[in-house]
């Protein structure tokens, strides 16, 4: 198959490159590099399956042609993070709402598949365990600049799921949960995997915000990328939304401490109030757990690896980044 995927040169949609290219599919990775770096496809330009192209979803020339040429579309490209989009919310909204128009509407009259990468953010604020797909949204206030990227990643939902209501177009959405692993960005979406980690191996005090209780479900990336894979494979899928995730629950101060043992690192851990990062203006959840019932159902899909293997591996990988 020929595959597009935006934003195939940041974290996620290069390990999924990686993935399609030894699955011998061919590969277009569009990127704006402007969270993405050509160091996560350095090792792919030379591949005979491989094609870069610097431009942007926003483009919509450029995307009927792409999109055009491919299968099947991989719609990872967006703003990311809660740091870049509390800094830039009218970047994050043009990206995150209009760039996904355009790509459902080229994906639309050219009848591609979409695989649309959406976000456990969507769930809000709510304090439900094991959060089903069809469970109810809680949304902070529109003057909280946090939650516009998780009421950009609904629109996208409500749009895909429009579009494959209306017009018949094959949509896959999957929610990731806090994905983590090699070539994260530690300026980037603001992983606290990756931020622990390189806190750590410098010997820096790990910042936990309050009082680290607070929790969430990390998937190792080989775990996003298979769950993203069968999404984009499995035709039961068509038309459903989907967690894809490690259902286990870790606090975040729990993750500091396995960060700071797994590194031997000498690094006190300090519990600092969210505003020094992100401002006055800041609301956390303090609760995410996927159910991950759906996505076994439908797809098949477990997630295999165990938090300290997968902590082993993204720490070994930014030791070697020094
Ligand atoms: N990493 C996670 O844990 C996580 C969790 C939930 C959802 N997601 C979603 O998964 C997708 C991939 O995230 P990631 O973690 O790999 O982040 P990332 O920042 O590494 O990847 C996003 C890529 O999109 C590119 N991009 C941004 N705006 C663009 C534009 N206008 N045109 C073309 N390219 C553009 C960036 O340069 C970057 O390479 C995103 O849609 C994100 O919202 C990720």
């Amino acid at each position: 198959m020929r595959v597009l995927i935006t934003g195939g040169a940041g974290y996620i949609g290069s390990h999924l490159a990686d993935r399609l290219l030894a699955e011998g599919h061919h590969v277009v990775a569009l990127d704006n590099l402007s969270l993405g770096k050509i160091a996560n496809i350095q090792h792919n330009l030379e591949h005979p399956g491989f094609r870069f192209v610097e431009g942007d979803i926003l483009d919509k020339r450029l995307m009927e042609q792409l999109i055009e040429e491919c299968e099947i579309i991989y719609h990872l490209a967006a703003v990311v993070g809660v740091k870049h989009v509390v800094s830039d919310p009218l970047q994050a909204m043009m990206t995150n709402v209009w760039g996904t128009g355009v790509v459902l509407q080229s994906a639309c009259d050219h009848q591609r598949k979409v695989v649309l990468a959406s976000s456990s953010e969507v769930y809000g604020k709510t304090m439900k365990s094991a959060l089903a797909e069809d469970d109810d949204r809680v949304q902070g206030s529109t003057q909280v600049s946090r939650w516009c990227y998780s009421t950009a990643k609904a629109l996208d939902e409500h749009l895909a799921l429009a579009y494959h209501r209306q017009r018949q177009l094959p949509v896959v959405i999957i929610r990731y949960f806090n994905s983590y692993g090699p070539r994260l960005d530690p300026q980037g979406y603001g992983s606290v995997v990756a931020k622990f980690a390189n806190q750590a191996l410098d010997d820096q005090s790990i910042t936990v915000h309050g009082d680290g209780q607070q929790t969430r479900s990390f998937t190792y990336v080989d775990d996003t990328v298979q769950g993203s894979v069968l999404a984009g494979t499995v035709e039961a899928a068509n038309g459903e939304v989907l967690n894809i995730a490690r259902a286990e629950e870790t606090s975040i101060l729990r993750l500091a401490e396995m960060i700071k043992d797994m590194t031997g690192s000498s690094s006190d851990i300090v519990h600092l109030p969210h505003e020094r990062e992100y401002g006055e203006n800041f609301e956390d959840t303090s609760r995410r757990v996927p159910s991950v019932e759906k996505a076994e159902r439908i797809l098949g899909f477990k997630a295999e690896v165990p938090l300290a293997k997968g902590l082993e591996q993204t720490i070994g990988w930014f030791r070697n980044q020094r």
